[in-house]
Order: C-alpha cells, then sequence, then structure tokens
C-alpha cells in the first residue's frame, strides 16, 4: 500500500491534520492503535481556544462545535478571601474560549474523515517508522500492514514510537520538572462552574474547569511524588472547599461522585528538532505541557495545521520552503506558550523556599491579578495569551 502521508495517532493533532489534508486532495492514511470507540470516549481537554476555532472554520470543522460550545470570556482569581475577576474577552478585542469537551470534537473530526471516505484504521498499532531518509519512509504495523509513505507525521503522542526513528544524535529533549504535582479530578456537581476558577491559597493552588452542566475538572496541588492513594474522595473534597472557597462558600457548587482521579506528574517536555528527512512530529509527540492555561490540544491542532500547510505545498505545489521552515516556527509557538504556562504556574503557587513569607507572596500575587484585571498593556497582553488569540 502506497500514501502520501502517512499519519501515525488519531488524537486531535492527527485527526485535524488528516481533515486538512483529505480537504486539498492530498492523500492520507491514518494508523490508530486504540478502538474508534475508546478514542471517542476519552476525556481529556475541553477548552479551544480562539485561533484554534478560527482554523477548525476555515476548514469546516466548527459546525457542531459552534453550536454545542459554551463561550467564556473571564475567569476568577481567588486570593486572600477577594475573587477578582479577569474579563480577558474585554481585553482581547471580544475573542472567547470555547468549552468543548476533546471527545466531542475527536468524533466531529472522525466523522468528516469518514464521510470523505477516508476514515482511519483504528485497531491498528505502527509497530516501526523506518526509511526516513531515503525516497520513501514506511510505516510497519504489528497487524502486518506495510505503507510507503512520501511522509510520516507522527501524532502518536508522548509514549509515542514515531520518535524512536529519530537519529541518535541532533535531536535534544528538553525537560523540566516542577516542584510539586497536581491531582486532576473528574467530579459530578450540582450546577455548573459558571466559568474558570483559579484559587491561590496558603495551602496550595486548585482550580475549577467547566465541563459541563453536572461535571466539572477541579485541580488540586500536591507535594511532587505524592502517592494518589494518600488522596481519599473525602480529603479531596474537603481541601477543594477550603482553597477554592476560602471563605465564599457560594462560589464552589456541591462536589458528588469523583468518576476519575489521577495524580499528574507535572513536568513539561520539549524536542528539538520537530524534522528529520521525512518524519515530521506533531501534537504530544512533540512536546508535552502541564495543564497550566489548557495549551496542549490547542498546540496539537495548531501543529497540525502547520503540518498541513507545509505538506500540501510540497506535495501539490513542489514548494519545500513551509516544510523546511516547519520545525523552527512550531518550535517558537511552543516556546512562547510554555513561557505563558510557566508564567501562570508561578502566579498560582507560592515557592517552596522555607524563607518565603506567605502572606508577602499572596499578597503579590494579589496585586498580579488586579492588574490583570485593570486596563491597560498587561490586561491586553495576558488575556491575548491566555484566550490563545494568536496575536503576539
Ligand atoms: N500506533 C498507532 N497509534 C498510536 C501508537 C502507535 N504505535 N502510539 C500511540 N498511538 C495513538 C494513541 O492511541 C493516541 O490515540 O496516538 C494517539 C495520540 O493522541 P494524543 O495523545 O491525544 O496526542 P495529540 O493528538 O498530540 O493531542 C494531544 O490533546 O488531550 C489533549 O491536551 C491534550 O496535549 C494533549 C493533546
Amino acid at each position: 500500500r502506497r500514501t502520501q502521508v502517512g499519519i501515525v495517532g488519531a488524537g486531535p493533532a492527527g485527526l485535524a491534520l488528516a481533515n486538512a489534508l483529505t480537504r486539498q486532495g492530498v492523500d492520507c492514511v491514518v494508523l490508530e492503535r486504540a478502538s474508534r470507540v475508546r478514542v471517542e470516549g476519552r476525556q481529556r481537554a475541553g477548552l479551544v481556544e480562539d485561533r484554534t476555532v478560527r482554523w477548525l472554520r476555515s476548514q469546516g470543522l466548527a459546525d457542531r462545535l459552534l453550536v454545542e460550545a459554551t463561550r467564556h470570556d473571564w475567569c476568577d482569581f481567588r486570593c486572600l478571601g477577594h475573587t477578582v475577576r479577569v474579563d480577558y474577552g474585554a481585553y482581547s478585542g471580544g475573542r472567547q474560549h470555547y468549552v468543548y469537551p476533546q471527545q466531542s470534537l475527536v468524533r466531529d473530526l472522525v466523522a468528516t474523515l469518514e464521510k470523505a471516505g477516508s476514515p482511519p484504521f483504528f485497531s491498528h498499532t505502527v509497530r516501526a517508522v523506518t526509511n526516513i531518509t531515503g525516497r520513501r519512509a514506511r510505516l510497519e504495523c504489528e497487524e502486518g500492514m506495510e505503507i510507503e509513505c512520501d511522509y510520516v507525521v507522527g501524532c502518536d503522542g508522548f509514549r509515542g514510537i514515531s520518535r524512536a526513528a529519530l537519529p541518535a544524535t541532533g535531536h535534544r529533549v528538553h525537560n523540566r520538572r516542577y516542584p510539586y504535582d497536581w491531582l486532576t479530578v473528574l467530579a459530578e456537581v450540582d450546577r455548573p462552574a459558571e466559568g474558570v476558577r483559579y484559587a491561590v491559597h496558603r495551602a496550595g493552588f486548585a482550580g475549577m474547569m467547566p465541563r459541563g452542566p453536572r461535571l466539572s475538572r477541579f485541580y488540586l496541588q500536591c507535594p511532587p511524588g505524592e502517592p494518589v492513594t494518600a488522596w481519599p474522595a473525602r480529603r479531596i473534597v474537603a481541601e477543594l472547599r477550603t482553597r477554592l472557597a476560602d471563605g465564599d462558600p457560594a462560589g464552589v457548587p456541591a462536589i458528588g461522585a469523583l468518576p476519575e482521579v489521577r495524580m499528574l506528574r507535572m513536568h513539561s517536555s520539549v524536542l528539538t528538532p520537530l524534522r528529520h528527512g521525512r518524519l515530521l512530529l506533531a501534537g504530544d509527540a512533540a512536546h508535552v505541557l502541564t495543564p497550566s492555561g489548557a495549551k496542549g490540544m490547542n498546540l496539537a491542532i495548531a501543529d497540525a495545521a502547520a503540518a498541513a500547510d507545509a505538506l500540501v505545498a510540497r506535495l501539490r505545489d513542489g514548494d519545500e520552503g513551509p516544510l523546511a521552515g516547519y520545525s523552527a516556527a512550531r518550535l517558537a509557538d511552543v516556546r512562547r506558550v510554555l513561557g505563558f504556562s510557566e508564567w501562570l504556574l508561578a502566579l498560582l503557587h507560592l515557592p517552596a523556599d522555607p524563607a518565603a513569607d506567605p502572606a508577602k507572596e499572596l499578597a503579590e500575587r494579589l496585586a498580579t491579578v488586579r492588574r490583570l484585571a485593570t486596563p491597560g498593556a498587561r490586561a491586553r497582553a495576558f488575556a491575548h495569551r491566555y484566550v490563545g488569540s494568536g496575536v503576539r
């Protein structure tokens, strides 16, 4: 079997890429290890940025999202008993976040591929990507299928296999470990979270993200390396209430069952460069960020958009330029976004340094978030970076 572009992985990156290529008449094949039911059922991200929606729209992929997504254009910071509302919509020229579960977007993207007659091959595990500097790259599946490709895009996530095809030298992985972990919790709630709430508290950071009328996602800062078993449900709920309400019990919904509790080791990892020969990397296969700022899925789709443009230019028009610039352009964006995500982490967590004075640290943070809520250059810069307007 032969194709122009072989895509490993049917997450947001692989599916967005396949849709954009198919739409422009470039032949591609998506191979996905998991079953369709599993891929379409995974609950992960849910905040879609302004620039992501604009791109999805331009590809005819946002119809259901535009009907069903809830719009968000403010977030609350709770600090020292004060709630500071940041109207980032107003400061970014009316831009908004769209709350739309990743699994809905994934379902939409699979459906359009199916309609175009080129659905992903689910339950197909790629065992190796070979010959990436030869005349044709090759994808080898455990199930026996082999595909020759002009280009391969590894969209197979953080633990994917496509990076194993890179030569041993000439590549670097930039890892960073943060001095805390996050307990991530999906919880049933008695009323929807009206918006995102970030609590900067003496006991640690806590966050609340809307996910729907009866479900919210919560984050709780924990000491690094703490086992998830240290957090029985009762402790989680009590600690969420303490940190998120911080004297304002009405600001937090009643929390019921916790269908998902996981401990997230807080780290980031960026691979450079993102291309070698006929292999490009996109999404989590190339870079992993913490959930701070909800950037992962948006970066994955931005990579897919750039990879699609580059491959269309090369394969349809014979123009090598965008492909040659793919890695540098994407890494510049990834670094900018990572910088913002880390700035937000630093705002939300008190320093671990025992010499630091928590009262002073909290007062400084309150002053910072108040500046984000006051018209001016700071508020505008935050708003654009937070909403992902694409404006630098
Ligand atoms: N063969 C085929 N498929 C594979 C293989 C393999 N050897 N290894 C992994 N995969 C598949 C996984 O099963 C998964 O469906 O690759 C897909 C990778 O998808 P994601 O992990 O969702 O990665 P990506 O598309 O880059 O999107 C990542 O989305 O969930 C958000 O914020 C999150 O940053 C994250 C972003």
